[in-house]
């Protein structure tokens, strides 16, 4: 075998409408487990390992193009003319192949996202075994509605692929339908795409045309796979909803066979980019997003979404929104917590009940159990921030900083008003509003010292339930104004 017969294209087909998705967005941008489907589509092609990567684009193609670019720099991306149909689309992808190129192409669908690469390289060998000029993969439904139908003769071998919209009723009956994935040797399709035109009901040029166009005169392979569920393509929100399951019961169960603990896997979404150490605990609805990370022995949930967000080793997070943060080891988060880009929650730290926490660091051992604002701010090591606590970090034209120094204590609905230092050690009064810089070890008190009115509220208050109150408190006798 020359080096010729064993050079490897991949091109994706990704130029369609997409109308069916009803959608602004390009069909193959959309996201599933957070990678967008042509994402997906390129990791697979990528793994094969092809001399050329070539993705047809056409509708919202400055959309695809940047996606294409930023998932696979070297795929290159050609535009398909007004010709519609998946037969044009290979043909323009063909066409920019080097004349030089001989070798077999991989055609793949941009919305067929679970074909995986082992599955393609069993349909690429078995192509090459067979020295056929395509192979087709396929696969048996209980429901083949809206697929292309595979029809063999009596011997078994595949004659054509009709198109659900141009079938006879009897071809609807097929079971057996093209996945939209094959293997072509280059010279054969070229040839055959030519000899193809747009006579069906969608005036389309159908690559699954060029099946029949081969099948006369030579044999065309078949791999019929198994796991029908990978061949899933996805027309409309529907089956992205189907096929988003499928691919996030793969990622969860792959994460339990490495050691996670899983409560319920149904109410755990997690993204492909997260990382999750071996011995993590997960509760009941989980949603884990982007990059993040959780250290191995943390417990994650109930009820908590976390976003390009790492978790130490044995921190606790409960009920807690988080984007952008840091949990480091030993910490404890939640109920109620919400981490903005930039919380940095120190190792041992705590952070409770309706708390928000936006580009600010607690060094270890800080905490803000209840009530606060933190935002803009440097927590030392130890400190205890009273519950209500709110940094006044904005101005209404510029954000200011707040540091507190290491094993602080501030007073219960004490607001920080930014630009301001407290030093370590320093104390708060309650409600303390805090304007100017406080020196370590001092007790900043800023309220006016309390003044009783005694027996205001029976002259003021004449005949309510608290003037009774406060008499009946009196024993009788009028309070006396103090
Ligand atoms: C196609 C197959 C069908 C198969 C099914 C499997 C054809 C004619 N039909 O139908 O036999 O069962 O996939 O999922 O091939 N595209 C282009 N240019 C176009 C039109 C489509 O690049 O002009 C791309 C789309 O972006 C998409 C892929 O080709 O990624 C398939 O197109 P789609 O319209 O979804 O075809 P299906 O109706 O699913
Ligand atoms: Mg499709």
């Amino acid at each position: 075998m020359g080096m010729s017969h064993s050079a490897l294209a991949v091109v994706i087909l990704a130029a369609g409408q997409g109308t069916r998705m009803k959608s602004a967005t390009a069909k193959v941008l959309h996201t599933l487990s957070g990678v967008p489907m042509i994402g997906h589509v390129l990791s697979t092609a990528q793994a094969l390992e092809p001399e050329h990567l070539i993705v047809v684009v056409r509708h919202e193609r400055e959309q695809v193009e940047a996606a294409v670019a930023d998932w696979a720099p070297e795929a290159r991306c050609v535009v398909q003319d007004e010709i519609p149909g998946t037969g044009r689309a290979l043909e323009v992808a063909i066409a920019a192949l080097p004349k030089a190129f001989t070798g077999d192409v991989v055609v793949v669908s941009g919305d067929v996202p679970l074909l995986d690469s082992d599955t393609l390289r069993v349909v690429l060998d078995h192509h090459r075994d067979q020295s056929v000029p395509a192979t087709i993969i396929t696969t048996v439904l209980d429901d083949p509605t809206g697929y292309g139908r595979v029809i063999r003769g009596g011997d078994g071998r595949v004659l054509r692929v009709v198109e659900e919209a141009d079938a006879t009723p009897e071809e609807h009956g097929v079971l057996e339908v093209n996945a939209g994935s094959y293997v072509f040797s280059r010279s054969a399709v070229a040839e055959a795409l030519g000899s193809i035109g747009t006579h069906n009901s969608q005036g389309e040029k159908y690559l699954t045309d060029v099946v029949e166009a081969l099948a006369t005169g030579h044999a065309v392979g078949a791999v019929r796979v198994e796991d029908s569920w990978l061949l899933q393509g996805i027309n409309d929100r529907v089956q992205l909803g189907e096929v988003q399951a499928l691919l996030n019961q793969m990622i969860v169960r792959g994460h339990q066979l490495a050691g996670v603990t899983v409560h319920d896997p149904a109410s755990f979404f997690v993204d492909l980019g997260v990382e999750l150490a071996s011995d993590v605990e997960i509760l009941p609805g989980v949603q884990l997003r982007g990059d993040t990370s959780i250290a191995s022995g943390a417990v994650i949930g109930p009820d908590t979404t976390l976003l390009d967000t790492t978790v130490g080793e044995g921190a606790v997070v409960v009920r807690t929104h988080a984007e952008g943060a840091h949990i480091r080891a030993g910490a404890n988060v939640g109920p109620f917590s919400f981490l903005r880009p930039g919380a940095d929650i120190g190792e041992d730290g705590k952070v409770g009940a309706f708390v928000e926490i936006k580009n600010s660091t607690l060094a270890r051992g800080a905490k803000v159990p209840h009530l606060s604002y933190i935002g803009d701010a440097d927590i030392g090591e130890g400190t205890n921030i009273g519950a209500g606590a709110i940094t006044a970090n904005y101005d209404g034209v510029n954000k200011h900083r707040t540091v507190v120094g290491s094993h602080s204590r501030t007073g219960s609905h004490t607001v920080f008003v930014a630009p301001v230092t407290l030093g370590d050690g320093s104390y708060t009064a309650a409600g303390a509003v805090v304007r100017r810089d406080v020196p370590a070890g001092a007790l900043a008190v800023s309220v006016a010292s309390q003044r009783n009115l005694e027996g205001w509220v029976e002259a003021n208050r004449d005949g309510t339930p608290a003037a009774t109150a406060a008499k009946k408190a009196a024993g009788g006798k009028k309070a006396t104004k103090g």
